[in-house]
């Protein structure tokens, strides 16, 4: 069935329904299904049995929503896990938050609780059936997707994982997360074995990478009788708490609109056609602040060397090899308010890269590989006296003395803020999952706490977006 929304209406037919919604006490939205409902009626009940809900909504619930017009919406997915009868908690609690709550319930998951109770606690009819005839007629998969500020999974079970990981959309659940895009948060529930599994942990590693957030699993005694482990549900008060989170952060996307660019991943110097120096740069560190400002609302301009991590959603993606490719890129994707540079750029290339393989000749010398500076990409960057981005800010992968370098290094650069890190090898950060930083301004020195490279991204979005704030006022 074709969707029309109130956006679609020309602007006097708008105003008309924004009068008489008002003059009812309803919501646009409501007064358009009000007008259709009566259209139907008049036009024939036989048409109208088949449409009617088999339980209407009470009139306590409508009420509720025409008085809660304007609340946070909430999805509530429960999949087929013994947690299942956590989640009737969990609506209670997201509930006193004064956010409004929709279910639906996987076909497990009604081997654990009812529509009925969950029914009763969201004052809302709840939706179990993708083929059912009453609920796309009235509301439709992809209107139960767009119509929430955000979904959460609750238990996110490893089948309902593995199916988001794969695009599947054979049943409700599926086709709305599916049609949802990655506002979505997820309570994993399973058996440790089952958490601990590859399949799971890669299916974890690709949702993450895909701009999913996750709350839990917790450590703890699970339902099996003897049983404790990884993968028991975060409690309903933690998946709430989590939820609105999500909720205030999408509703203040603190870099809305904000022009970013960043440098992700290493570089490649040819040698030859086949050859060429690199460095161990993964592109992690980088991937994941191109997905924290995205998710903070950012246009993101992604200049990534060759690496082998997923790209991040909602970015453009802008793929280069060499130094000289990546600073061109960059100066294409001018003029930006932030840029920062995480890429791991060769300081150096070969001065006469072959044209063709150089061969191994018998009784030859082997041959000396002269090389010549890159371009400095940062330098060139922060020394523009056109389209200088207002917040210039760049990595330094010291081995020793990092802070004194990284200080050395901002003066040097020219730029605003050095995220300083110790790339020496027993760090394990350069290739690794985490990073610890040293943020060196022209204040001072910051040192963060050893984390997650998604954690390092977050918490420098978030410094962003405070240093944009306070030169805002
Ligand atoms: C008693 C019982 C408990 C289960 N508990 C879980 C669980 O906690 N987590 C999970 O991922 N699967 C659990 N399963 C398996 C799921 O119910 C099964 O994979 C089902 O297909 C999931 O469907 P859904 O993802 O559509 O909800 C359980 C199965 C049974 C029989």
């Amino acid at each position: 069935m074709a969707s029309l929304t109130v956006r679609q209406l020309d602007e006097r037919l708008k105003k008309l329904l924004r009068l008489r919604a008002a003059r009812h006490g309803r919501s646009m939205e409501d007064e358009v299904r009000t007008i259709l409902r009566e259209a139907a009626d008049a036009t024939g009940h036989e048409a109208l049995d088949l449409i009617v809900p088999p339980n209407p909504p009470k009139e306590g619930a409508e009420q509720r929503s025409v008085i809660e017009a304007d609340v946070r919406h909430v999805l509530l997915i429960i999949g087929g896990g013994i947690a299942a009868y956590k989640s009737l908690d969990l609506i209670r609690r997201l509930r006193e938050r004064r956010i409004a709550v929709r279910c639906i319930l996987t076909k497990a998951a009604e081997q654990f609780i009812t529509p009925l109770s969950a029914g009763a606690l969201t004052g809302e009819r709840v939706f179990t059936d993708l083929f059912d005839q009453t609920s796309e007629f009235d509301v439709g998969h992809i209107r139960l997707a767009r119509e929430a500020d955000l979904i959460v999974v609750a238990p996110a079970t490893a089948d309902l994982m593995a199916k988001i990981c794969g695009g599947h959309a054979d049943d409700l659940a599926s086709a709305v997360l599916l049609a949802a895009g990655t506002n979505v948060l997820l309570a994993p529930a399973m058996n440790p074995h089952m958490w601990a599994n590859k399949a799971t942990q890669r299916n974890l590693a690709q949702l993450k990478a895909d701009g999913f957030a996750f709350v839990g699993p917790n450590e703890g005694e699970m339902a099996e009788s003897g049983e404790r482990g990884l993968g028991r549900m975060a409690e309903p008060l933690e998946i709430a708490a989590a939820a609105d989170n999500l909720l205030s952060l999408e509703a203040a996307q603190p870099l809305k609109g904000v022009r970013v660019l960043i440098t992700s991943g290493p570089t490649h110097e040819p040698i030859d056609p086949v050859r060429y120096i690199a460095n161990r740069s993964s592109g992690k560190q980088g991937h994941a602040i191109a997905a924290a400002a995205a998710r903070a609302g950012a246009e993101v301009t992604l200049v990534s060397g060759p690496v082998n991590v997923l790209d991040p959603t909602g970015v453009k993606i802008v793929k280069v090899e060499s130094a000289r490719d990546m600073l061109a890129a960059v100066e294409q994707a001018l003029p930006v308010d932030v840029a920062i540079f995480a890429a791991a750029v060769a300081d150096w290339r070969v001065a006469n890269a072959g044209e063709q393989k150089i061969k191994k000749k018998a009784g030859q010398s082997t041959p000396e590989l002269a090389l010549v500076e890159n371009p400095d990409i940062l330098s060139t960057i922060a020394h523009r006296t056109q389209q200088r981005p207002p917040l210039v800010i760049g990595f330094a992968a010291e081995t020793e003395n990092v802070v004194a370098n990284a200080k050395d290094k901002l003066a040097r650069k020219g730029c605003d803020w050095i995220l300083a890190n110790d790339v020496s090898p027993a760090t394990g950060i350069m290739g690794g999952d985490r990073n610890t930083i040293q943020l060196v301004t022209g204040a001072g020195v910051e040192a963060w706490p050893t984390q997650s490279k998604e954690e390092v991204a977050a918490m420098l979005i978030d410094r962003i977006a405070a240093a944009r704030n306070g030169a805002k006022k």
